[in-house]
C-alpha cells in the first residue's frame, strides 16, 4: 500500500499552525484538515446533549458516530453550523478534556485517517507525525515563545476571549492547556524524531510558509531521486 501524501503539521497552540497549514494548502492547493476543530466540535456536541466531559464511552460515542463537515473555515456536526461556536476559552478547555480520553482519540484518528488518500493533504494537530500518520513523508514541528504564544492567540480573531481579559490572563489560559495537552497520557503533544522543527518566535508567517515549502520540495525531490 502507498503512504498518503500527508503534510503533518503539529505544535502548542499559537504557534501558528493554523495560518501556515492553511496557506501551506493554498500553496500545494490541496486540502487542509484542521484536526484540533474536530475535537473541538465533539466536546460541543457532547456538551449540547447534556453529556459529562469525563463520559468516555458517550463522548466517544459522538467522536465515532456524529455527521462532520469540515470545510476550510466552516465546521458543521450533526448539520449545526459550529464554526465560531467551538472557538471560545470555554471551548478551548472543553476541546482540551476530551482530546484526553483514549478512546476519543481512536475514534477521531480513524476518521482522520480516512480523510488521507486521493492527493496530499496538509493536516494539522497535536499527534499528526507522531500517531495518526507515522510515515508521513513531510513532518513540521511549529513552536514558539510562551509570550509570542499568548500575543498571538489574543490578536487571533477567531477566538474570542473573555470580556477585559488580560495578556496575562491569555497566557495563564494558555499554558494550562499546553500542560494537559502536553502530559497526558494518550498520545500526548510531542515532536516526532524526524519532525523538522521550526521556531516561529521571530518569524514572519511568509517566513515561515517559505521554510515549510523548502522542507516539503526536499522531500519530495528525495523520494523521487530514490
Ligand atoms: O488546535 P486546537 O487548539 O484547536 O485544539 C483543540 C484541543 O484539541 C487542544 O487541547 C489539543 C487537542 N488536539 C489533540 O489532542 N490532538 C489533535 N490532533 C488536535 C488537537
Amino acid at each position: 500500500m502507498s503512504v498518503p501524501d500527508v503534510i503533518a503539521i503539529d505544535g502548542p497552540s499559537g504557534a501558528g499552525k493554523g495560518t501556515v497549514a492553511r496557506a501551506v494548502a493554498k500553496a500545494l492547493d490541496c486540502r487542509h484538515v484542521d484536526t484540533g476543530a474536530m475535537y473541538r466540535a465533539v466536546a460541543w456536541r457532547a456538551l449540547q446533549q447534556g453529556r459529562a466531559l469525563d463520559d468516555e464511552q458517550a463522548v466517544a460515542a459522538v467522536a465515532s458516530g456524529a455527521v462532520l463537515a469540515l470545510d476550510g473555515p466552516r465546521v458543521a456536526i450533526d448539520g449545526e453550523d459550529v464554526s465560531r461556536a467551538i472557538r471560545t476559552p470555554e471551548m478551548d478547555v472543553a476541546a482540551s478534556a476530551v482530546a484526553r480520553l483514549p478512546r476519543v482519540r481512536a475514534a477521531l484518528v480513524a476518521r482522520q485517517r480516512d480523510l488521507a488518500g486521493g492527493g496530499s493533504i496538509v493536516m494539522e494537530g497535536r499527534d499528526i507525525g507522531t500517531i495518526v500518520f507515522p510515515d508521513a513523508p513531510v513532518k513540521i514541528f511549529l513552536d514558539a515563545s510562551p509570550a509570542a504564544r499568548a500575543a498571538r492567540r489574543a490578536q487571533d480573531p477567531a477566538h474570542r476571549q473573555p470580556r477585559g481579559a488580560r495578556l496575562a490572563d491569555v497566557a495563564r489560559a494558555l499554558d494550562a492547556r499546553d500542560r494537559r495537552d502536553r502530559t497526558r497520557r494518550a498520545s500526548p503533544l510531542e515532536q516526532a524524531p524526524d519532525a523538522v522543527r521550526i521556531d516561529t518566535t521571530e518569524l514572519a508567517i511568509d517566513a515561515v510558509v517559505a521554510q515549510v515549502m523548502a522542507v516539503i520540495r526536499d522531500r519530495r525531490r528525495t523520494v523521487s531521486r530514490s
